[in-house]
């Protein structure tokens, strides 16, 4: 597929009006996205675990205008108030892929959008969010032209999504989704994520991810700044080349269950994402001492007991604790007895592995 697969005939007949909502999960790299090229084309390839009960809910109503608008016209309702200053990310949004989705200025929007995880948590929506609207326009689309299918509706909802925010690709489908040109997967595309085509090891089916919150507050640096900070980077080149070397990794672990191989490739993933922070020009830092504390009380943890629970990191403080099902009960126990003191109010998400976006309802006219 290129980019021009995805333009939609804009001579099609457009409904008058309707309304369509849909549910997206938020997603945890193990090999990690960070450094972009022009137009949201990652610089390495990634590959995360779709999840379960972070998520986004996204509902679009749409009226047809009487004739197009210069501007896109829409207002939008986070958590049933009127948010302004989510705005200009939509609008650049809509910029971003008005090429093809080309009856954007024809109607008039109504977006509305809430989260299953607290507002103010530290946990990026952006994945989610950008995907459940993806998914809320491919619905419309779908309407107007009823021959597309699943695998193209999918595939384009997550070039969408990709267009508004890079993580969102990997949100629309589960459970293990790579993204980004990589040459053990022929499939795969630097324009949208794909559905992991080997073999899973069970070790991998219902793995946990239990998300513990350190910091709820706002973070000093966005994600998209930190992606600008890898150009002129001195480490770039060879990062953008482990990547590839940790997927290559990854892949046999994934078909052979290696959990002590697997925990060694997404420890260092996480680390050296925020080592490239800490060695961008300006240099920053997103972890906290609580995350570091975390972080040892694992190693400890899984010197001691030989339980196979690794963490990751997001481009922020909050840990992700990772383990498989088989452990569930000691490490749910350990994160109560040991690491929920280094949680924000004591606050943490169980969440897990899951199986991708849901279409809750439609009605059109
Ligand atoms: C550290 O997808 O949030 O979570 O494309 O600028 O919106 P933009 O960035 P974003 O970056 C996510 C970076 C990461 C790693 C990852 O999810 O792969």
């Amino acid at each position: 597929m290129v980019e021009n697969d995805f333009v939609l005939n804009s001579t099609l007949k457009l409904p008058l009006e309707g309304k369509v909502s849909w549910k997206a999960p938020s997603n945890i790299a193990l090999v990690k996205y960070w450094g972009k090229k022009e137009n949201q084309i990652p610089a390495n390839p990634s590959i995360s675990f779709t999840l379960d009960a972070c998520t986004t809910r996204t509902t679009l109503s749409y009226s047809k205008l009487n004739r197009a608008s210069d501007n896109f016209s829409f207002d939008l309702f986070f958590e049933g108030k009127k948010k302004e200053d989510f705005k200009p990310k939509i609008n650049t949004f809509f910029q971003r892929i008005e090429k093809y989705i080309p009856f954007l200025k024809s109607y008039h929007f109504k977006i509305e959008t809430s989260n299953s995880f607290p507002h103010s948590s530290g946990i990026a929506s952006s994945a989610s969010g950008m995907a459940a609207l993806a998914l809320c326009l491919m619905s419309i689309e779908k309407q107007i032209n009823p021959q597309i299918k699943n695998t193209y509706f999918n595939q384009k909802a997550s070039f969408l999504a990709r267009l508004g925010s890079g993580s969102a690709c990997r949100s629309i489908e589960g459970n293990l989704i790579q993204w980004g040109d990589y040459k053990a997967i022929p499939e795969s595309s630097n324009l949208f994520g794909v559905k992991y085509p080997f073999e899973v090891h069970p070790n991998f089916k219902n793995f946990h991810d239990t998300i513990l919150l350190v910091h709820k507050g706002q973070k000093t640096v966005s994600s998209t700044v930190g992606h600008e900070l890898m150009h002129n980077h001195p480490f770039a080149q060879e990062r953008f080349k482990q990547a590839h070397t940790n997927l290559d990794t990854l892949k046999e672990v994934i078909s052979s269950g290696d959990l002590e191989k697997f925990i060694e490739v997404v420890e260092s993933e996480a680390l050296t994402l925020h080592a490239m922070m800490m060695t961008s020009l300006p240099y920053f830092l997103l972890m906290k001492p609580n995350t570091l504390e975390i972080i040892n009380r694992i190693w400890s943890f899984r010197q001691a007991t030989k339980t196979p629970i690794c963490f990751t990191l997001d481009a922020g403080a909050n840990v992700h604790i990772l383990y498989p099902e088989k452990v569930k009960e000691k490490a749910i126990q350990f994160i109560q007895d040991e690491l929920v003191a280094y949680c924000e109010n004591g606050h943490y998400i169980c969440d897990r592995i899951g199986n991708g976006a849901k279409k809750i309802s439609s009605s059109e006219r």
